[in-house]
């Protein structure tokens, strides 16, 4: 059966001052009236019956999440004692399903991105869904690249470039490589073989768990004991034990840079990771000036800037390309090219807190 699993558990520092420890970014509401984890299950209706989306997230979420998700089964949310990436986030959800049901397939999502043409990403997904029956195959989606971005996974695939986003179709995997640095992006970009990794995933819960032991055997080792003892009265402190002793590693550079059997199909959808604020601007509506404005703004002789403001008027006289955040207890003016240095600023207030 197919099962959707969220993996809502990331910290996501970039959206400082709106995003806090205890309140990152999957539960916020970027844009409209949904927060991004709301959008991502909402926009799996249709593919994934909401009593078979489960979220992985940190202990600490648990109460969000079913704040944010009422009409999801508590059950459905998979507690993480402690955060360690994705790869064990993956593989507890893996172990978990696979007790209930052998043949489980999941597509495993961020819950973090914001995705425009509902109706392509599910023709890409049920291309993928049915590539990733095939037991061993691991299928994630692709996303054509527009500039070198260093944040990102990119995927060569085998095969033309020719008609690749016209029908989606399977294509093998040659290289994966997880966040390449400036000049190995650069090359990758202007090559045209490569496409972006988007971070979801579609796999059989034994052809995944097969590449974790092969992979990451200390991973394996660290979670045999709960598998052995899913639905007993052990598994709590077993789960505890599992987060403990296994190593911090995503998904990207644990399994998918190494596995032999990784294909990508082509996702011919509007996507954004909307890794910071400059992506939140980049796609908000904005006025003939080029300005995005959220709360109560008064703009004079100001252009392409973006404010979000909770309570307090905010005024922008002789402003451009400036990012006002203004929250409760703290306020952001950021010029729009600095916006991925905002999580340095957060390092530091952690560092010295
Ligand atoms: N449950 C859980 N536990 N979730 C986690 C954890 C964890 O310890 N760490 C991260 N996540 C969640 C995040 O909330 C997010 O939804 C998702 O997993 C991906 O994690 P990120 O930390 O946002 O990854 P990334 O953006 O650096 O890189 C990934 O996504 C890119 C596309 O946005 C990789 O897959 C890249 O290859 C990819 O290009
Ligand atoms: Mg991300």
């Amino acid at each position: 059966m197919l099962y959707a699993v969220i993996m809502a558990g990331g910290i996501g520092s970039r959206f400082w001052p709106k995003s806090r420890i205890d309140h990152p970014k999957q539960f916020l509401k970027v844009f409209g009236e949904a927060t991004l984890l709301q959008n991502t299950v909402a926009r799996l209706q249709g593919l994934v019956p909401l009593e078979r989306c489960y979220i992985v997230t940190h202990q600490r979420y648990v109460e969000k999440t079913r704040e944010q998700l009422p009409a999801l089964p508590p059950e459905n949310i998979l507690a993480e004692p402690i955060g360690r990436n994705t790869a064990p986030c993956i593989t507890y959800a893996a172990i978990k399903l696979l007790a209930q049901d052998p043949d489980a397939l999941m597509v495993v999502l961020p819950a973090d991105h914001v995705i425009r043409n509902v109706r392509a990403f599910h023709e890409t997904l049920r291309v993928a869904i049915e590539k990733a029956r095939e037991p061993g195959a691991l299928v994630t989606i692709g996303i054509k690249p527009t500039y070198p971005a260093t944040g990102y996974g990119y995927i060569q695939f085998e095969g033309s470039a020719e008609h690749l986003f016209e029908e989606p179709r399977p294509y093998r995997v040659r290289t994966f490589a997880e966040k390449p640095d400036l000049a190995t992006a650069e090359r990758f970009l202007d090559s045209g073989d490569f496409l972006w990794n988007s971070g979801m995933f579609i796999w059989r819960a034994d052809s995944i768990l097969t590449e974790v032991q092969h992979h990451l055997p200390d991973l394996y080792e660290a979670f045999e004991p709960l598998r052995q003892a899913v639905g007993t009265p052990d598994e709590p402190h077993l789960l505890k034990q599992a987060y403990q002793t296994c190593p911090s590693i995503s998904i990207d550079y644990g399994v998918m840079e190494r596995s032999q059997h990784a294909w990508v199909v082509p996702g011919n959808f509007e996507w954004s990771d909307v890794g910071d604020w400059r992506a939140v601007y980049d796609l908000s509506p904005k006025d003939q000036l080029g300005n995005a404005l959220k709360g109560q703004v008064i703009v004079r002789d100001a252009s392409r800037n973006y404010v979000d403001t909770e309570k307090r008027l905010v005024v922008l006289i002789g402003i451009h390309d400036t990012a006002v955040i203004d929250t409760e207890d703290a306020l952001l003016i950021c010029n729009l090219d600095s916006t991925q240095q905002v999580k340095n600023v957060v390092e530091y207030l952690q560092a010295h807190n």
